[in-house]
């Protein structure tokens, strides 16, 4: 049964189409007037999976909606419809939500110094459908995503993950051993490795004191 009242499938020349503050699909060419029609279109269904998501992670406000996704400037949000399920009219239409962004943050390394990294890619939001989870429609989503963006697993921060999505990183990328944060992040252990250049030491550990404190002795 169809969930939106339109047709979705011009919106979805491809099984997954990415959404910037635009609104519009990555895919989108036509007139203004076509642009207005498209976001319209492209914002129900963001809010409704959106929705979906804060149900399925038991939220009060949904972590995802057009207006959040409009106002934000380094977020994506990565859309996955079932083409053979729209094709034939069954089905759920839109099956898949995940929403990224860079941000700047204070974290922890391994040895518990604090650092800040600039323009840190995040995991913000990221939803499959109730009824199709676990038959790798969420593998081939965050693949999706992390060739578009060119980011590596194990460098991306995760925020408030939730036990399935522990479970999806450990499966999948092999995730496991967590370098504990202060805030709600979650990173996990090579985060740090071989990216000095973006990060600056926010305050000296008594480790990195005593390191230094040593050369002079
Ligand atoms: N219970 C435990 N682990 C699960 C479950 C579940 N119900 N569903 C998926 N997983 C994990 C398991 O490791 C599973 O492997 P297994 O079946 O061999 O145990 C693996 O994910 C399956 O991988 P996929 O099929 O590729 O992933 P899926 O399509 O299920 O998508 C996702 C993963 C997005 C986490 C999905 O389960 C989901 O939408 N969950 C509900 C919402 C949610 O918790 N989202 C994450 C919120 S936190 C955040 O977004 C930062």
């Amino acid at each position: 049964m169809a969930v939106f009242k339109f047709d979705i499938r011009s919106l979805f020349p491809q099984p997954i189409v990415k959404v910037d503050s635009s609104l519009l699909p990555h895919t989108f060419h036509g007139n203004r007037r076509q642009a207005l029609e498209v976001t319209a279109k492209m914002s129900a269904i963001i809010d409704h999976l959106g929705q979906l998501s804060a149900i399925a992670q038991k939220l009060n406000i949904p972590i995802t909606t057009a207006q959040k996704l409009r106002k934000s400037d380094n977020q994506i949000v990565y859309l996955m419809a079932d083409l053979a399920e729209l094709n034939s009219g069954r089905g759920d239409e839109v099956v898949g939500l995940l929403k990224i962004g860079m941000k700047d943050l204070y974290l922890f390394d391994e040895l518990g110094q604090s650092r800040k990294v600039d323009n840190a890619p995040c995991i913000l939001d990221f939803y499959v459908h109730d009824k199709r989870q676990r038959s790798g429609l969420g593998k081939k989503l965050f693949q999706t995503m992390l060739s578009e963006e060119k980011w590596e697993p194990v460098k991306c921060s995760v925020d408030r993950p939730s036990e399935k999505l522990l479970g999806f990183l450990k499966k999948h990328y092999g995730l496991e051993h967590v370098i504990p944060q202060a805030n709600h992040f979650v990173l996990y252990d090579g985060f740090f490795e071989h990216d000095k250049a973006n990060e600056q030491p926010h305050e000296m550990t008594r480790s990195r004191r005593m390191l230094m404190a040593n050369r002079y002795f």
